[in-house]
Formats: C-alpha cells, sequence, structure tokens
C-alpha cells in the first residue's frame, strides 16, 4: 500500500465494540478481568493502551519497522534507547543533535558509566579512528537541529555493523514521508511526535521503531517499567496528525523551497541552511536518501543584534521553540533549543548568535516570505 493508505488506515480499525472509524480515547487506568488469570489481553494502562496500541502500529507502519513504541515525549523516546546501553558502553554522538539529546549524553548517562565521543557524522571516513570495542551504538541526527548537516545513514549503518554496532537515527525532521531510515539500514528510528508526526503543536510525545524483536522487547520492558508512556488523549491527537502526514509534508516541502530560496537572496541574510538548496555541502546525499527537504530552514543574520530585530519584528511568524506544526514558528537556537550546548561547540557548529531557524509552516506562502521581508527589512 502507498504511504498515505498506510497512514490512514494502519492501526485504524474501526472499534470492535462500537464500529466508530476514529480509534476511540480509551481513557482509562485498568480494565474489568475476567476471573482471576483471565484478562481480555489488557490488564493495566501504563502496560498497554488501545489508542496507544493503535498509535504503535501505525506510525511502526509509517517507518517499514515490525515494532512500535509510543512515549510521553522525544526525551524520553531517546532515553529508554539509550537504555540499550550500560555502564562500561562506549556510544559515538552526532555533534549537532538537539540540545536535549546532548544533554543527556552529558549529565545523566555519564554518570552511570556510559562513554560517549562527540563526532562528525557527516563525515564518514573520519569516523572510523572513533570507534573502540566497546562501541555500541551510533546516534545520528539528519539533517540536524538547526545547521541541516546530512549524513549519510547507508554509509554509516555500513561502518557500523562492520563494528559490531547499532545505528539510532532521530528523524524528526523529516518524518517517515520524506525519509526512512530503516530501509537505509539504520537499526533504530527514534522521533518527538511533538513535532511533524503530530503536526499541530497541540501535544508532546515521542517515538521508537525498530525491526530487532530481541531490542524491541528491552524497549518494552523499559516502557513499561519506567513508564514514561504517551497518554490516550495524547495517542488520539497523533494518530489524528498522522493521517494528513503526506498533505501536510507536501505543504511543508513547498513552503520550505521558496522561503529558503528568498532568504537566500535577500542582502541582509549571510547564509542559508537548507539541504534542498544546490550550494548545501550534503545536497546530493540528501537528495539520495530523501524524498523531500521538508520546511526546517536556518539562516545566519551576522550578529546577535540582527537576529534580535528579526525576532522581535516578525508579525506572522511566531517567535517560539518546537517546530513541524502547520504554524510558522520563528526561534534563536543559540539562546533557545541548543542553550545546553556548551558555546564553543555551539561557535564549531555555526550555531552562532546570529543564527535564525525557521519551520516554515502551511500558511500562504506569500504571506510568510512578506513577513520575513518585512522583518528583515
Ligand atoms: C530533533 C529533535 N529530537 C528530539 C527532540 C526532543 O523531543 P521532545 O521535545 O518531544 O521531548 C527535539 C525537540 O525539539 C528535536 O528537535
Amino acid at each position: 500500500m502507498g504511504f498515505s493508505t498506510t497512514a490512514i488506515h494502519a492501526g485504524n480499525e474501526p472499534d470492535p465494540t462500537t464500529g466508530a472509524v476514529s480509534v476511540p480515547i480509551y481513557q482509562t487506568s485498568t480494565y474489568a478481568q475476567e476471573g482471576l488469570g483471565r484478562n481480555k489481553g489488557w490488564e493495566y494502562a501504563r502496560t498497554q493502551n488501545p489508542t496507544r496500541s493503535a498509535l504503535e502500529k501505525n506510525i511502526a507502519a509509517l517507518e517499514g519497522a515490525k515494532f512500535g513504541f509510543a512515549f510521553a515525549s522525544g526525551m524520553a523516546a531517546i532515553d529508554t534507547t539509550l537504555k540499550l546501553v550500560k555502564g562500561g558502553d562506549h556510544v559515538l554522538l552526532g555533534n549537532n543533535t538537539y540540545g536535549g539529546t546532548f544533554r543527556l549524553f552529558n549529565r545523566i548517562l555519564s554518570n552511570y558509566g556510559v562513554e560517549f565521543d562527540v563526532v562528525d557524522t557527516t563525515d564518514v571516513l573520519s569516523l572510523e579512528q572513533y570507534f573502540k570495542p566497546n562501541t555500541k551504538l551510533v546516534f545520528v541526527e539528519t539533517p540536524t537541529n538547526p545547521v541541516m548537516a546530512v549524513t549519510d545513514l547507508a554509509a554509516v549503518s555500513e561502518l557500523a555493523h562492520a563494528r559490531g554496532a547499532k545505528v539510532v537515527c532521530d528523524n524528526t525532521f523529516m518524518s517517515p514521508y520524506f525519509q526512512r531510515p530503516i530501509e537505509h539500514g539504520v537499526d533504530i528510528v527514534v522521533h518527538s511526535t511533538t513535532k511533524y508526526l503530530n503536526g499541530h503543536s497541540d501535544s508532546v510525545g515521542g517515538f521508537v521503531a525498530l525491526n530487532n524483536e530481541e531490542d524491541a522487547e528491552w524497549i518494552k520492558f523499559v516502557q513499561n517499567s519506567v513508564g514514561a508512556i504517551l497518554s490516550p488523549m495524547d495517542s488520539f491527537l497523533v494518530l489524528r496528525g498522522t493521517k494528513t502526514l503526506a498533505v501536510r509534508m507536501e505543504a511543508h516541502d513547498k513552503n520550505g523551497r521558496q522561503v529558503a530560496a528568498f532568504l537566500q537572496e535577500h542582502p541582509k541574510v549571510e547564509k542559508v541552511y537548507y539541504p534542498g538548496l544546490t550550494s548545501h555541502p550534503q545536497h546530493e546525499i540528501a537528495k539520495k536518501q530523501q524524498t523531500g527537504f521538508g520546511g526546517m530552514v536556518s539562516f545566519e543574520t551576522g550578529s546577535l543584534e540582527n537576529a534580535r530585530k528579526v525576532l522581535d519584528s516578525v508579525k506572522l511568524c511566531t517567535l517560539g521553540e518546537s517546530l513541524g506544526g502547520v504554524e510558522t514558528l520563528i526561534s534563536h537556537p543559540a539562546s533557545m533549543t541548543h542553550a545546553a550546548v556548551p558555546e564553543e561547540a555551539r561557535a564549531k557548529l555555526g550555531i552562532t548568535d546570529g543564527l535564525v531557524r525557521i519551520s516554515v509552516g502551511i500558511e500562504d506562502v506569500e504571506d510568510i516570505i512578506a513577513d520575513l521581508d518585512q522583518a528583515l527589512g
């Protein structure tokens, strides 16, 4: 079946009790048991919930994965995935992941003896030297947040697998509509469903999708043991969101390309970061592994003062953290999403004080461009 058919139907069977076409919000903490040791397959709502199960089937199918697990946030999904490693194991972490992912390694996992090295996963040739005998995982985000660096997923997966390590890919920016990492050899896909999968800026959630049964069993066990599950209401919202994922992503992509082209020509913009531009250093890799470029665009204004003027002057674009909703959001990575990344590391990556990030929404693109034009002016 095609992507949209899967998005609308996978996990979305009519409700067995009433025939309701939309999966109901099973707002319950427990289930009546038929007798001691006999139940309908549902025991306690941390362990299983029908609304969450429907969503888990749905997104797993979209990612081409056998197993899927929905979490209370993207960070909860990432944290649970990282419980596949133990103290003494080593992880290679991409140097431009979401700030919260870096913080999880730097401030929390390091306390439990998990070793990690921060590496440039876009430079596959240089990556080889960082593998150690205890390297268990490579954690990649592509395109990265906010400088849109693209990693060759097939090449990194091949390298990691040859050294006995697995690859995790944060696929939040592309969504499975534009990029299906498992098809490129990646072992585990993580998402912040808060972004494009839900798409309407009204739910925080996360997801893990994978094929390996043993790893899936462990993730399920940790999900139940630690309990950072997605609520029934949020599961319903994300399930509703994925039904329109294809049409939304097409619209984000169309607007994203036009906004990037506009910014590239603007005299007050020093540099534009968008994998769809032929000037992007990994444009060819992006074309190879993505079927679109999406709505995330960052640009350099030259200084904090200039960035502040733009951010204070926009009227239609909303100044705020997060991304992937239907409305255009604009943000300042250095002080907002990436404040947890040390200043020196930020500078190396190009996350300067003058960098502005836009999550291009699906409003009429002329209105978005007019707003950016007046703000830059
Ligand atoms: C790429 C990426 N991964 C993970 C996260 C964390 O997700 P959440 O905020 O849902 O915990 C974010 C949040 O902005 C993100 O942008």
